[in-house]
């Protein structure tokens, strides 16, 4: 099962979301309109296509993406192919390099040889932002099997996060956080859909049983912060 639910009407493609997120991208990078992005895992890819539109970008974004998402922003020029396999024919330079909550889908050793094919294609004074989802006070509501897998999740995103900041002298960390105010109507429908990727594996019983748990667990209406981990590359 793949990941179709994501950003699907959620709190993730709302306009709120998406200039609350690109304008704390425009605090890290000195963007202009010749900017060149490259939107790795980019979904729908509205957040790029939002900020191309921001920023009157005379390039339009590139976004890649294995999955063949509905309703994508046309504002981008979609690759749909696995991100390495992109590079294999990439001669282009890019100014600034996304992977939002999208490097944990990719294991250890193709972590290792993204990351340096990224490298290889940033600009002199290029960046490459990874985001996260916050590894230790993560609000992200959940039913208790829901709690564990995200936990082990984060533990492997952790050591994600710590690999690179070791592997990559200069980097810089920062925190981007999201106030969510959602409807539990609402968000009981996104579980049901799966929208992260920890309830993908699950059993339909399993997700029946944690409906029912976050249910009783709620209010109608359910506020939590959205809490991403951000860390800053250099060539
Ligand atoms: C959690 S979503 C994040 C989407 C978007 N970056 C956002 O934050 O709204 C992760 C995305 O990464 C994509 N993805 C997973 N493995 C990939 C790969 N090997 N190459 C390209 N995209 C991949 C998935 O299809 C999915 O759309």
């Amino acid at each position: 099962m793949s990941l179709k639910n994501w950003d699907n009407k959620t709190w993730l493609s709302s306009q709120d979301y998406i200039n609350s997120f690109n304008n704390f991208l425009i605090k890290q990078i000195k963007f202009n309109k010749n900017s060149k992005i490259l939107d790795i895992g980019c979904g729908r890819g509205k957040i790029i296509g939002s900020l191309s539109s921001k920023l009157k970008l005379k390039k339009m974004p590139i976004g890649i993406d294995i999955e063949k998402h509905k309703n994508r922003d046309k504002r981008i020029i979609l690759k749909n192919e696995d991100a390495i396999k992109f590079f294999k024919n990439n001669k282009k330079e890019f100014d600034l390099i996304l992977l939002k909550q999208s490097i944990h889908f990719f294991k250890f050793k193709d972590i290792k040889k993204l990351i340096s094919l990224c490298k290889k294609s940033l600009s002199a004074k290029g960046k490459i932002i990874i985001f996260t989802l916050e590894t230790n006070k993560n609000e992200i509501p959940a039913f208790s099997l829901m709690k564990k897998k995200l936990n082990k999740s984060m533990v492997r995103q952790k050591k994600i996060i710590k690999f690179l900041s070791n592997s990559s002298p200069g980097n810089v960390k920062k925190k981007f956080s999201f106030k969510v105010k959602i409807s539990k109507k609402k968000y009981v429908k996104m579980i049901k859909n799966r929208y992260i990727s920890t309830l993908l594996k699950l059993q339909q019983s399993e997700i029946i049983k944690g409906i029912k748990e976050i249910e009783k667990k709620y209010k109608e209406k359910i506020y939590f912060n959205d809490k991403l981990i951000c860390l800053i590359l250099r060539k």
